[in-house]
């Protein structure tokens, strides 16, 4: 029996991770969840699979979900205890993290620390403090499998595969092939900076929540990947080519010494490599309709634009400076993609703001802690806003 904790059950990956359970059938069972505002999703959900604990983050959906408990379902307080509590549990086997943003920081440190297996969707902390984050999993005999599409895909690519040791597998590999589907404006002839919140969420091939389908269509999603795989596999960055493949088929491949690319190919439904991180090392069949190649025709591959997508040199430039760039990067990404959302920005001015703040970050030499790269979070917050406020960004040069 795996007892399972699912943290952002209500998002896209949390929705399609319980399919996916209620699928497995009953050595699969949700132990606890987690939500934040939709509390009339979350509610369906607890007395769909009735765990033992539920927390909603936010104060009004915990005041909604007060009483409503089923029998044998306790609501923990709404704070960020609660979570780290569901993801320290004894009985916990499996932490899902699907929370979005640096959020799912202080969950996964402490399911890390608690030397859990973690089905590891939120990249963010893996962007944030990735090296450390690989270090504390030794320390605590704790494992992240990659949830993630591409991550999955080089993982599932991988000679010897061993979660347990990703730097194995590292001396036989000469370059892991990190594909993008390019977002939904790689062949927009219009100007980018007239992209408005509607054409950015529209995704030509993947279905996912607000801040990830953003960051696909600043090409920030694929710099954000590539600092994930180089943290998580101990990769180094002339290692890691990042390719744009439209039909988004093959979900990364990885090349070996003597040539031979090992790819992995399906249609794009997260559940696989949602499955395969709750199954692993097992594979069961899943209700994801078998890949037609006949029907795929043809797959193409084109280097990625770099000068009308800043935000992935940003961070690429960010990684290759180490300490608390990364984290500074990513936080200010969040503010960015929230102020385009609510139309205080142009689509544009994303990378701008961003570099604004990165410009003006000054890192110590070394791996940066985990309270350094929560504190350069925190930094980095206030000063993307206050850079947002006086406009600071426009005059950012890219
Ligand atoms: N979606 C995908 O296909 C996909 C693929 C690869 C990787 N990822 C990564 O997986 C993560 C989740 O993405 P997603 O698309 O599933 O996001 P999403 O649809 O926005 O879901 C986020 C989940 O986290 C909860 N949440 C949001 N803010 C929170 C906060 N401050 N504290 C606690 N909980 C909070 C949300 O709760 P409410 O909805 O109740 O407010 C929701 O359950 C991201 O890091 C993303 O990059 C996603």
């Amino acid at each position: 029996m795996k007892n399972i904790i699912v943290l952002g059950a209500t998002g896209s990956i949390g929705t399609s991770a319980l399919d996916v359970i209620a699928r497995l059938g009953p050595d699969y069972r949700v132990l606890g969840m987690s939500a934040n505002r939709n509390a009339e999703l979350f509610l369906k959900q607890i007395h769909f699979f009735k765990p033992r604990f539920a927390v909603a983050l936010d104060p009004a959906a915990y005041e909604t979900l007060k009483g409503q408990m089923p029998q044998g379902t306790r609501l923990l307080p709404p704070e960020m205890e609660s979570l780290t509590f569901l993801s320290s549990l004894p009985s916990a086997n499996l932490v899902i993290n699907g929370l979005v943003g640096a959020a799912g920081f202080q969950p996964l440190i402490a399911a890390i620390k608690a030397g859990k297996t973690i089905a590891l969707a939120n990249k963010e902390p893996m962007v944030m403090a990735g090296q450390t984050v690989m270090q504390e999993c030794k320390r605590w005999n704790a494992t992240i499998i990659p949830v993630d599409s591409e991550p999955s895909a080089i993982f599932q690519c991988m000679e010897e595969t061993d979660a347990n040791n990703y730097d194995k597998a590292n001396d036989s590999i000469s370059r892991v092939f990190l594909t993008a589907s390019g977002g939904p404006f790689a062949r927009r002839k219009q100007a980018l900076s007239t992209v408005t919140p509607e054409e950015a969420l529209n995704h030509p091939r993947w279905k996912m929540g607000k801040k990830i389908t953003i960051d696909s269509a600043t090409l920030m999603n694929k710099g954000f990947e590539a600092i994930e795989i180089m943290n998580l596999f101990s990769l180094p960055e002339e290692k890691v080519q990042i390719v744009i493949h439209p039909q988004s088929l093959i979900h990364s491949a990885v090349e070996y010494v003597d040539g031979a690319i090992l790819a992995e190919m399906s249609e794009p439904d997260m559940r696989i490599p949602i499955q395969y991180a709750i199954t692993y090392p097992k594979r069961m069949p899943s209700p994801v309709k078998p890949l037609n190649l006949f029907q795929a025709q043809k797959l193409e591959f084109f280097e990625p634009d770099f000068d009308r997508f800043p935000c992935l040199e940003l961070a690429l430039a960010a990684q290759a400076k180490g300490s608390i760039f990364p984290a500074v990067l990513s936080a200010t990404d969040e503010v960015a993609v929230d102020a385009f959302l609510k139309r205080q920005i142009k689509f544009t001015d994303i990378p701008k703001l961003i570099y604004s703040v990165l410009k003006e970050t000054y890192g110590r030499a070394g791996r940066v802690t985990l309270n350094q790269a929560a504190e350069a979070d925190a930094w980095a917050r206030e000063k993307a806003l206050a850079n947002l406020a006086e406009k600071k960004y426009k005059k950012a040069v890219l």
